[in-house]
């Protein structure tokens, strides 16, 4: 719920204005109170007096409405809200937040305000996919801005790919996770992620296909609730998130030795795709072909399980132990026995058949498993997922295990 919150809306010049108008419904219809602002662009597509009338407030346009400035300044405008969205944020929107421009209402009052700002983007794939666009988009984000989508799908100039600004109500979950910003303050939280590699020699390893995206966005999400993350990542292949506690490692022993160096911790989320077996003869010079024809034996040895070990702590265990269920088949009686067997107080579990898509993927369907029963969720792009399973382990910490555990393990 949003009841009693002030969202500012900056609507940028982009076909997908038109969603900006059913994201003020969806917004009021949770309690909060929302103030438009159109860029000049976005009344070629939607009028302010739509804007206004279904916010039920003035829709406010230009920086030198003296109307405006005589009712409410752009300083005070930018400040009496909790939170600032901008939806449509065009590519030319964001490069002048980048830039820090102020030339007309909505830059004027991005750079003025005192609020967490979100955004929305929407764009053709190849303005999206632009180095400028990505350098402006990753410029913002380290300076704390929050970002929703954009989701992949077809667009209105007829291209498919990323740059479909988020749904309404997915922007709408972003504005409730943003807004919860400190419910996770003082907390401190551990998320493994990405892949290990496990040497077979001083230039070959053995590795999985895993992008680190899920555990990327987790900890991202984390940090948007206000906690302080410890990020201990595989050789991942999206880059780590700013605004955390960044642990580099390779392998799954340097891995659990990182995690044992983070604790204490309130949670830890196992989100890294470990593998279960090093091998024990590698060797410290590069292998050689000698000609023989005869493959080199290797020998495997089983890897520490790093959430079976944290889970399984008689002291100093985190009060929140989550691991991850990568399935190929019967995820849901898989992920369960797995929850019992390694001791951990949530699985989430998910289909990772290559015809999913999901493994490297941007978009995961999950299913959690608590000690009440099994969830399913919709198939989300891994933010959301992220945000949504961010917001159960702030709900989690601030609850404390006992309603959960009075519905009995399944
Ligand atoms: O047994 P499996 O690999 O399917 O378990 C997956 C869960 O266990 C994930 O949460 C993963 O991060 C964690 N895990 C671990 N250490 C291992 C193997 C898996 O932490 N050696």
């Amino acid at each position: 719920m949003l009841a009693g919150k002030r969202i500012l809306l900056i609507i940028g010049g982009g076909i997908a204005a038109y969603k900006s108008l059913d994201l003020i419904r969806r917004l009021k219809e949770r309690g909060a109170a929302v103030t438009p602002v159109l860029t000049r662009a976005a009344e070629e597509f939607v009028t302010p007096l739509s804007a206004g009338a279904l916010a039920g407030a003035k829709a406010y346009r230009h920086l030198f409405d003296l109307t405006d400035e005589a009712e409410m300044g752009h300083i005070q405008l930018s400040r009496a809200a909790d939170l600032v969205v901008v939806a449509p944020a065009t590519a030319d929107l964001l490069a002048r937040m980048a830039g820090g421009h102020a030339d007309d209402l909505a830059s004027t009052l991005l750079l003025a305000t005192d609020k967490r700002v979100l955004v929305a983007p929407a764009m053709n794939v190849r303005m999206w996919q632009h180095p400028a666009t990505r350098r402006n988009l990753a410029a913002l984000l380290a300076d704390g801005v929050l970002c929703a989508g954009p989701n992949d799908g077809d667009m209105a100039c007829g291209e498919y790919g990323p740059g479909r600004m988020a749904e309404p109500l997915e922007i709408v979950a972003a504005v409730e996770a943003a807004l919860g910003a400190g419910l996770l303050k003082g907390r401190h939280v551990i998320v493994t992620s990405g892949p290990t590699h496990e040497p077979i020699d001083p230039v070959r390893y053995i590795a999985n296909r895993s992008s680190g995206a899920q555990g990327t966005a987790l900890a991202a999400a984390l940090r948007d609730l206000g906690a302080d993350v410890t990020f201990v990542s595989g050789p991942a292949s999206v880059p780590p998130p700013p605004g955390v506690r960044l642990r580099r490692v390779e392998t799954a022993a340097e891995m659990l030795a990182a995690v044992r160096g983070a604790l204490p911790a309130d949670a830890a989320v196992f989100a890294a795709a470990v593998a279960d077996w090093h091998v024990a003869n590698a060797s410290g010079s590069k292998m050689k072909k000698d000609g023989s024809g005869k493959a080199p034996a290797l020998r495997f040895a089983e890897n520490p399980d790093i959430l079976a070990t944290v889970a399984g702590m008689k002291a100093g265990r985190p009060a929140l132990v989550v691991g991850f269920a990568a399935e190929t088949d019967d995820v849901i009686a898989h992920a369960s026995a797995k929850r019992l067997r390694k001791g951990c107080d949530w699985i989430v579990a998910n289909d990772v058949r290559p015809a999913t898509g999901i493994m490297g993927g941007q978009e995961n369907a999950v299913t959690l498993i608590t000690g009440a029963g099994a969830e399913d969720w919709p198939r989300l792009p891994k933010d959301e997922v992220a945000r949504r399973l961010a917001a159960r382990i702030a709900e989690r910490l601030a609850r404390g295990p006992d309603a959960e555990a009075s519905g009995g393990d399944i």
